[in-house]
């Protein structure tokens, strides 16, 4: 069987021509993702932490022994076909912007230099109700209406194919934070939406305009941070209508992924939660626009929801009725982007017994989000190939708050959403699901 060619089950097009990656936001994520990028194509590094390069999906039954790399079996673009942009109201490009981030260091910057200098960010849809915090924010449009300003980011992103001969965009959001803002009205429909932009509705944030001017221009929209944007009625229905695959929100990369790794483990072998206390320090600009109250409120609401979704207290009072969760992010300049997390986790064991797990956990911000940008890109890219549309739940493996169909809960177990992922894969590409059933093994 080794070798033979699946046959896939939609009419995928190939990955022909380049693909251009637009990210609003030039800050730590984009630089270290597209620096990171650059280097592998050079051959300078490996793609660490990222699935499409470097992991393999099992295919038929164990004994076919079928196991090829993911990017041999579906077809990605190639990291050689990729070409990068962004917008960003901080006019640095992506070199100094790379350097003023201090996650990676001069030695992997330098000989990248040129290539870095070279992409410098688009003027960004920028308000700086929304994200307070910032400075030498020079690098905004100006326009009398949100729509207006819109219209202006939909004209970039025909600019930006035009300019580099691309004819296939994907967006990542990796821009900063915004305040809360809850779904109302404005949000409801499609048209409701687009006469709240035309009348400047406070409830329409610069992330939404990105969202609705990429979707509009056929572009597959990936939300890496907490905000609304594509997680809202209005757009989910531009999504559908347009043909347009999107998935949300907020990259799971540090705390948040352990917890998913280490809850459904105490929830797998019916262990009780009384509490988990979870606090980070990190000093870089993500950090200093999480110390507003506003936008930490987003931040928290995503990271909260994690624990309640995958221990089910109201299935399982006995075991986690109550259990007390307490996340905070304390801005500390010092330590840059190398977070470090505490968890302490309080656990209850057979006849009621407390036992204790600490967590201390000394990471890299964004040297953990860059991979999930570039897979997210690239399987969101593959999606539109294959000609689906509208939320993509199979990419909930990299979010913290994933976007899923009205009354579904999310699926928040990091190990059923890998499940899901490489399934979607095998679907999509005509292979058998696997169930991990076995049985067959064992026949006489
Ligand atoms: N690094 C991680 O592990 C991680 C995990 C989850 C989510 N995130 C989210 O990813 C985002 C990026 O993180 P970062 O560390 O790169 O932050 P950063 O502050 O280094 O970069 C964000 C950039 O976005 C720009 N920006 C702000 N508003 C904008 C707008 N309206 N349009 C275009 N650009 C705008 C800022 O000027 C800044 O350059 C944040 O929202 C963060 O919460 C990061």
């Amino acid at each position: 069987m080794q070798g033979t060619p699946p046959t896939p089950r939609t009419n995928i097009r190939p990955a022909t021509g380049k693909l251009g990656i637009l990210t609003p936001g030039l800050g730590a994520v984009a630089t270290t993702f597209i620096a990171g990028v650059e280097s592998i194509r050079r051959g300078k590094s490996k793609p660490i932490g990222s699935l499409t390069q470097m992991a393999t999906i099992r295919l038929g039954k164990r004994t076919d022994r079928r196991s090829p790399l993911i990017k041999e079996f579906v077809p990605l673009a190639a990291l050689e076909d990729l070409v990068f942009g962004a917008w960003d109201p901080i006019p640095d490009d992506a070199l100094t912007a790379a350097r003023k981030a201090g996650v990676l260091e001069e030695r992997d910057l330098e000989p990248l230099a040129d290539f870095l200098r070279g992409i410098v960010p688009m003027k960004a849809v920028f308000d700086s109700r929304y994200v307070t915090r910032l400075t030498n924010t020079t690098n905004v449009k100006q326009g009398k209406t949100k729509r207006d300003l819109a219209e202006q980011l939909r004209q970039d992103i025909r600019d930006f194919k035009e300019r580099n001969g691309v004819d296939r965009v994907v967006a990542v959001w990796c821009a900063s934070t915004e305040t809360f803002i809850k779904p109302g009205p404005a949000h409801a429909t499609l048209a409701q939406f687009e006469r709240a932009m035309e009348q400047n509705d406070d409830a329409i944030a610069p992330s939404i305009l990105y969202a609705w001017a990429c979707l509009m221009e056929g572009v597959p929209y990936c939300n890496g941070a907490p905000n609304l944007a594509v997680d809202t009625a209005a757009l989910i229905e531009l999504a559908n209508d347009r043909g347009v695959p999107i998935s949300g929100k907020d990259f799971k990369t540090g705390q948040t992924w352990m917890k998913t790794v280490i809850a459904p483990g105490l929830k797998a072998r019916m262990l009780g939660l009384a509490g988990w206390y979870s606090t980070n320090i990190l000093g870089n600009r993500d950090g200093e626009v999480l110390d507003d109250p506003a936008s930490f409120k987003t931040k928290e609401e995503s990271k909260l929801s994690v624990l309640h979704t995958i221990l089910q207290p109201e299935i399982y009072p006995d075991l986690y009725k109550d259990f007390s969760h307490v996340v905070r992010i304390n801005y500390y300049p010092p330590r840059g982007d190398n977070k470090e997390g505490w968890d302490n986790i309080d656990i209850v064991g057979w006849m009621g017994y407390p036992m204790q797990i600490k967590v201390n956990f000394l990471c890299r911000d964004s040297i953990l989000a860059a991979p999930i940008v570039l897979d997210l890109a690239l399987f969101s890219d593959f999606a539109m190939r294959a000609g689906m549309k509208g939320i993509q739940e199979w990419l909930s493996f990299y979010y913290k708050s994933p976007m899923a169909a009205a009354g579904l809960q999310p699926e928040h177990d990091l190990f059923i959403q890998q499940t899901k992922l490489k399934n979607t894969l095998r679907h999509l590409m005509g292979e058998e699901q696997i169930t991990h059933l076995g049985l067959e093994y064992y026949a006489s």
